[in-house]
């Protein structure tokens, strides 16, 4: 065992695991985050999604002491009891079904959308191709991206 700190939503944690831990069970079960979600365990499906130094890393792959920077995760988007516009955007496009997925299209927006800001179409649906929903919500997660985008910039996203 090995005693790793990490820096998560703004606080600093100390936990004592095998450091090839993945970062997804330390955030569920050690630190109580249960917005990333395990899905395939495998890095497939994108699930367990959080933002790590602003990169989007499925932290089901992710061995604990592997991790440098501050992680993210969907817990950590909403300030001061307002969500963020993302999650916001969710709810007006009503987007989740079953919401296993949701985690994983959420966090990789925000990490998109924190590197470009006024992404297009194809932009958009290049950086979302590889995090799956077996609901089919894709059509409701790109108008709710498109909306976060006209909510956050004053800008419309053009093909
Ligand atoms: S649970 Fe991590 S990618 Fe599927
Ligand atoms: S909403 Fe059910 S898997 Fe995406």
């Amino acid at each position: 065992m090995s005693r790793i700190t990490l820096k998560v939503n703004g606080a600093t944690h100390t936990v004592d695991v095998e450091p090839s831990t993945p970062l997804l069970y330390v955030l569920r079960n050690d630190l109580s985050l249960q917005g990333p979600r395990f899905g395939c365990g495998l890095g497939q499906c994108g699930a367990c999604a959080v933002i790590i130094a602003g990169v989007a890393t499925r932290s089901c792959i992710t061995p604990t002491s592997s991790v440098k920077g501050e992680v993210t995760t969907l817990e950590g988007l909403a300030q001061h009891g307002t969500l963020h516009p993302i999650q916001q955007a969710w709810i007006d496009e009503q987007v989740p079904q079953c919401g296993f997925c949701q985690n994983g299209q959420i966090m990789t927006a925000k990490a998109m959308l924190d590197r470009n800001p006024n992404p297009t179409d194809a932009q958009i649906r290049e950086s979302m191709n590889r995090t799956l929903c077996r609901c089919m919500t894709y059509y409701r997660v790109q108008a709710a991206i498109k909306r976060a985008v006209k909510t956050m910039t004053g800008k419309e996203v053009v093909a």
